[in-house]
């Protein structure tokens, strides 16, 4: 017997590039994924992946800060958009802006974002970078619920590959992207689902 479930109403916020955002909705098109990407939020309006989004015919919606006086005020347009469009899961993806306390709070076990490195070593910036010249040995990346704390939430999922000595911080993001692009969307599936089996993986394991 088939248990037919009804597929997330996910929300996607991004601020540039986007192929994060490419991976889930490429994703979200095979017939038995539990979710539709039905909405991308970019506090960019020159964001590359709004182009990706739209031609997928995809709601992709700007807003920007400087449109709103307060932080506050932005959060709720950005709270009040994901309620118009009846969304149930939020996933970052690249998006460059602290979420509010206040936020987090209204999202809290339905936000998630994905991180280029193995939390809790490496929260925010040039992660690669930093791994490098720190000397660790593996690096990857982990995808997490959203609390306020920047890159604190609980791990849900991680992806890990053995640092090579010829790697710079531009191979290196290269591998860990391409670790991302699959983690990511088996982690927002086995949320839908609720279907917590334990997907973490090595590089060997998708290569
Ligand atoms: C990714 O490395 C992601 O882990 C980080 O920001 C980058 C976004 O890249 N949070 P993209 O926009 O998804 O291509």
């Amino acid at each position: 017997m088939t248990v037919m479930t009804m597929r997330k109403r996910v929300a996607i916020f991004i601020s540039g590039r986007g192929s994060n955002m490419m991976s889930l909705i490429n994703a979200s098109k095979m017939p038995d994924y539990p979710a539709d990407i039905v909405l991308v939020i970019s506090d960019n309006a020159d964001a590359d992946g709004l182009i990706f989004a739209k031609k997928n015919n995809i709601p992709a919606v700007v807003v920007t800060k400087k449109e709103y006086a307060h932080k506050t005020d932005y959060d709720n347009a950005l709270d009040l958009t994901c309620k118009n469009h009846h969304i149930d899961i939020i996933c970052l993806a690249g998006f460059m802006r602290l979420l509010s306390a206040d936020f987090c709070d209204k999202w809290t076990g339905k936000m998630i974002n994905i991180h280029p490195s193995l939390l809790p070593a490496f929260r925010g910036l040039d992660t690669h970078k930093r791994a490098i010249e720190c000397g660790v040995k593996f690096s990857g990346c982990s995808v997490h619920y959203v609390t306020a704390g920047m890159d604190e939430g609980d791990i849900i999922a991680q992806a890990a590959l053995k640092i090579m000595p010829s790697d710079t911080a531009d191979t290196l993001s290269k591998r860990i992207l391409k670790l991302e692009h699959t983690l990511y969307p088996n982690v927002l599936k086995t949320i839908c689902t609720q279907d917590h089996h334990d997907i973490s993986f090595f590089e060997q394991d998708i290569l």
